[in-house]
């Protein structure tokens, strides 16, 4: 049984990736557990506050989440065909100090998926993610990928997935995540 973390990117309250993050933890689950994560109460990383004050509490509350879960999976939005500042921070943060990095980083399973709702769902955003995690030693899944494009037409007002075809493709890069992350 894998436990894995599912982190959201986005502060929205009617995030697309969040609710397609609860969408993934309300499926029925074979082979592992999913919770979930955000990344609110992270302030913009500063050197200067780090050495005054340490790791922010929010931080260091998901690394501890990261290092008890066999993989992790990043929800991410794109902004400008590239990584959000907001969440880009929120793991530039999780990377201080360097000395834990390997702790928190190193050899760890890494999936990456998002939604937008133009039509090639978060995929120059995800692209962007492999060198950062490449970089933090992570140990990135490929062999599915899920990029939710016109993901607004998807949810119900209530942020319920609709999309059959998402929910089954979400369920099933889930299962082959959760695989991978104990092989
Ligand atoms: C966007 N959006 C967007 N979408 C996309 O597919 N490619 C992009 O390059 C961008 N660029 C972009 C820049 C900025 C500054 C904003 C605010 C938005 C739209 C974006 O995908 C949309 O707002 C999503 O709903 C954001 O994700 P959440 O918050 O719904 O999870």
């Amino acid at each position: 049984m894998a436990t894995l973390l599912g982190i959201s990117g986005s502060l929205r309250k009617g995030s697309l990736n969040t609710a397609l993050l609860k969408a993934a933890a309300g499926l029925p689950a074979e082979g592992y557990a999913l919770q979930t994560a955000g990344i609110h109460g992270i302030p913009l990383f500063d050197g200067d506050l780090e050495e005054a004050e340490g790791i922010p509490p929010a931080v260091a509350a998901l690394k501890e989440k990261i290092i008890a879960a066999d993989g992790v999976i990043l929800f991410t939005p794109e902004y400008n065909n590239g990584i959000p500042g907001a969440f880009k921070n929120a793991i530039d943060w999780l990377s201080r100090p360097s000395s834990d990095m390997a702790k928190v980083f190193g050899n760890k399973p890494f999936a990456l998926v998002g939604a937008s709702p133009g039509n090639f769902g978060t995929l120059l955003s995800q692209n962007a993610w492999l060198s950062v995690l490449h970089t933090l030693g992570c140990r990135t899944f490929s062999e599915k990928r899920l990029m939710v494009s016109r993901a607004h037409t998807l949810f119900d007002s209530k942020g319920n997935l609709t999309d059959e075809a998402t929910a089954k493709r979400l369920g099933e890069l889930l299962a082959a995540f959760a695989r991978f992350s104990l092989s």
